[in-house]
């Protein structure tokens, strides 16, 4: 099938290589021409694993392009996914300039009957948008679908590749039967593909995040409960999650989520709701409990140091969102280390991916980024964790204190035993777990 697929991100990117895996001819489009030329050299914009050979293969191959010309891109293509950026606007609501600018140029370009897919994460209502404005450029006729796309970064190809379902919201059985056929390589082994109306398709993402959200935050909210009562959050989380009704994934409790979806997302599923007069307490409360998460660490910190931090310098682990990503969007730890600089510390920090994008997008030169994850502690005052990357999970406790200056941790995703930690002789701060007196040394 021939297939184009407009926005090069992760969801695009990723979509358009898995596609092209299984015999379809791709051609994928952006406007950023610097991605593009680096994608015609080979050269992957983002760390996602497995990405990088599925790239090179297809290029080689002749089943994938990358292109900055639109037209000529989605001349011929009898399947169009738009998988564009949806940035929250300033008000909190879902920014669909980027979708309808595609929708009018598909319009203006289309050559024969299109089936149109919304794979971009989009308010309810917003393929009847992008039909109408495909409409009033042509008199072709098109099918405008929802797909949503449900990977996760950091495992962003294998979860294309053998999705939990595949949701597809169509508007006729020719869209419904195309999407199934080209879906049906990934779901082999028993995944289901779920046929929908639209607008369930395109409520079914934001419910989903909206879920995991609310279970991050609510296993924060009981994390706090935890730390008040001198309970363990962690042995809570294990007899929560055990229930068979509840399971175990999300629940872990930590310094916020972050991304470029939850937090969008939330933010505009609270707005559609608000304007449709539909109660949207539960996803306010889940908002305003992440945001307050965020300065957990900050909070621990000026409680421990006090205000004013001049002169302390602070070494960081982890910059990303989450693991195995390079992305910092909504990243809690921008929010940690601007309140530091704020109080006049210094920071060096440690990522195994993430550096070139503080340094380039966030952070900047503001502080100092070292490639050795040891060489952070290095007469630092204190440790700050904010990413549960696997090397920072069974470190060398006796290199860490005699490179630390103060034997100090701040972990913001309770990577560590807090029993161990200080018989180990470290003064360990930790999320919803009691902290230790020190007993070793
Ligand atoms: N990142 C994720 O984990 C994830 C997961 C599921 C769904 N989504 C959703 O998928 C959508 C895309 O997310 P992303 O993370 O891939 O975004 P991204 O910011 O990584 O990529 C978007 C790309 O679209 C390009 N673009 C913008 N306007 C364009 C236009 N008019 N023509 C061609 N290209 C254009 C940008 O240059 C950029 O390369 C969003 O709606 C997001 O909510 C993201």
């Amino acid at each position: 099938m021939n297939i184009a697929v407009v926005g090069t991100g992760y969801v695009g990117l990723v979509a358009g290589a898995c596609l092209a895996e299984t015999g379809n001819h791709v051609t994928c489009v952006d406007i950023d021409q610097e991605k593009i030329d680096g994608l015609n050299r080979g050269e992957i914009p983002i760390y996602e694993p497995g990405l990088e050979p599925l790239v090179e293969r297809n290029l080689e191959d002749g089943r994938l392009r990358f292109t900055t010309d639109a037209t000529n891109a989605l001349k011929g293509a009898e399947v169009v996914f738009i998988a564009v950026g949806t940035p929250p606007g300033e008000d909190g609501s879902a920014d669909l300039q980027h979708v309808l600018s595609v929708a009018r140029t598909i319009g203006r370009t289309m050559e024969s009957e299109t089936i149109v897919i919304t794979k971009s994460t989009v308010p309810v209502g917003t393929a009847a948008k992008v039909r109408a404005a495909i409409e009033a450029e042509t008199d072709i006729p098109v099918h405008v679908c929802s797909n949503p796309e449900f990977l996760k970064e950091g495992a962003a190809v294998d979860d294309f590749m053998k999705p939990d379902r595949v949701v597809l919201g169509v508007d006729s059985e020719y869209a419904g039967e195309v999407l199934t056929e080209l879906y049906q390589p990934f779901v082999r082994t028993g995944a289901s593909i779920l046929l929908m109306d639209i607008a369930s398709a395109e409520i079914t993402k934001y419910a989903a995040n909206a879920m995991l959200a609310t279970r991050i935050s609510f296993m924060n909210m009981i994390a706090r409960l935890c730390e008040v009562t001198g309970a363990d959050v962690d042995m809570v989380r294990r007899g929560v999650g055990s229930d068979g009704r509840i399971g175990p994934s999300f629940l872990f409790p930590g310094v916020g989520y972050g991304g470029s979806c939850f937090p969008k997302d939330v933010k505009a599923l609270v707005r559609t709701q608000r304007e449709l007069g539909v109660d949207a307490s539960i996803l306010e409360a889940v908002e305003a409990l992440n945001d307050g998460q965020k300065h957990l660490i900050l909070s621990w910190v000026t409680d421990r140091f006090g205000d004013d931090l001049s002169g302390m310098t602070f070494g960081v682990w982890g910059l990303a969102f989450k693991p195995n990503t390079d992305d910092m969007r909504e990243a809690p730890s921008v929010v940690t280390i601007e309140g530091l600089l704020a109080r006049g510390a210094a920071i060096v920090a440690h990522d195994p991916e993430a550096m070139e994008e503080s340094r380039k997008h966030y952070l900047g030169d503001r502080i100092r980024y070292s490639e050795s994850d040891y060489e952070v502690l290095r007469g630092a005052d204190a440790l700050v964790i904010h990413t549960e990357w696997l090397p920072y999970r069974r470190p060398d406790y006796n290199r860490m204190k005699s490179l630390l200056k103060n034997p100090v941790i701040f972990d913001g995703r309770n990577l560590y035993d807090p029993v161990r930690m200080a018989r180990r002789g470290f003064e360990y701060h930790c999320v919803g777990r009691p902290s230790l007196p020190t007993t070793g040394s």
